[in-house]
């Protein structure tokens, strides 16, 4: 039992079925600049579980949103303004998104080993991270992207074999998520007019997907509107597509990140200019070391809570 009064799911390892000793504790209480993780609640965690993704509106604060709009389109309009190291969204204000109180409970949730995290250290590393500028085709002029095309793909990842990574296992009271889809919504999103598509429950579905998932416009699909600051988690075994953005009024302005797990995963390890890696505090220079499991935690043993 936590100290919140929570009993601990029945989670075992090397100990011949025993279950692990209590974890919580090993889960980082900070970010990297200080900031109390904030857990998610029970109503988003099961959200999220039931769902495989959730939309949590109005994380940032309108300053927020404001300086790290103007970073992404510095480095999308004007990068040569920037030293070469700097050109990254792993630069500038949104380097404080990688780790973010918000993501960082959620992942502390759904995607940490806890044998490999502890206060110095997070459990998790970060796949890939960068950003969408996407402009209705009517206000499209020279160097902005095109929308993105409907491609659906994944889902029913609850019983995929190892090999697979696009897996989400769940058992009473605990659930895992490998692949963490994080996207960090910088301007307005209109509803249907190119915000990410969803299948709710599909990461968990058996059956093969219907014909119908071929059309956008299908039932099969849901998605979200956010305001600016809002942040989207899916996880990459849900059926999702992105959509063509329509809306008019505004671009689509994001920073979409991947996390994997620290002990395997699907993207390689990302790895950022050194210089810029040395700048980060050192929690969350741990999003980038290498994936595996032996040692591979700062200041703990890595054999703590499955000692027979
Ligand atoms: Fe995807």
């Amino acid at each position: 039992m936590d100290a919140n009064g929570h009993v601990q799911p029945y989670i075992i390892n090397k100990n011949m079925g025993k279950p692990m000793a209590d974890f919580a504790p090993e889960l980082p209480k900070k970010n990297a600049d200080g900031v109390p993780i904030v857990e998610p609640t029970d109503e988003q965690k099961y959200m999220f579980d039931a769902d495989g993704w959730l939309l949590i509106p109005n994380v940032l604060s309108e300053g927020e949103v404001e300086e790290m709009r103007e970073w992404v389109k510095r480095l999308h309009f004007d990068p040569e303004s920037l030293p070469d190291h700097e050109r990254t969204i792993l630069a500038g204000p949104t380097q404080r998104l990688i780790d973010h109180p918000v993501v960082m409970g959620m992942l502390n949730e759904f995607t940490a080993n806890p044998a490999l995290s502890s206060q110095e250290c997070y459990g998790f590393s970060l796949g890939t991270c960068g950003y969408w500028y996407r402009t209705a085709p009517n206000r499209r002029t020279e160097g902005l992207k095109e929308a993105r095309a409907f491609k659906p793909h994944n889902g029913n990842g609850l019983y995929r074999l190892p090999g697979d990574v696009h897996f989400y296992n769940s058992f009473p009271g605990k659930s895992f998520c490998p692949h963490m889809r994080v996207v960090w919504e910088l301007n307005p999103v209109k509803y249907k007019q190119g915000g990410t598509l969803l299948v709710s429950g599909s990461h968990k579905a058996v059956y093969t997907a219907p014909d119908e998932i071929q059309d956008p416009d299908s039932d099969v699909w849901t998605t979200y509107e956010c305001e600016p600051g809002s942040l989207l988690f899916f996880a990459e075994a849900t059926t999702h597509s992105a959509h063509p953005w329509t809306n008019e009024e505004n671009d689509r302005i994001a920073v979409p990140t991947l996390y994997n797990q620290v002990d395997g995963g699907f993207a390689e390890a990302l790895k950022p200019d050194e210089k810029l890696l040395e700048s980060m505090p050192p929690l969350r220079r741990t999003l980038f070391r290498d994936r595996y499991v032996a040692n591979n935690v700062v200041g703990a043993d890595f054999k703590r809570l499955w000692r027979v």
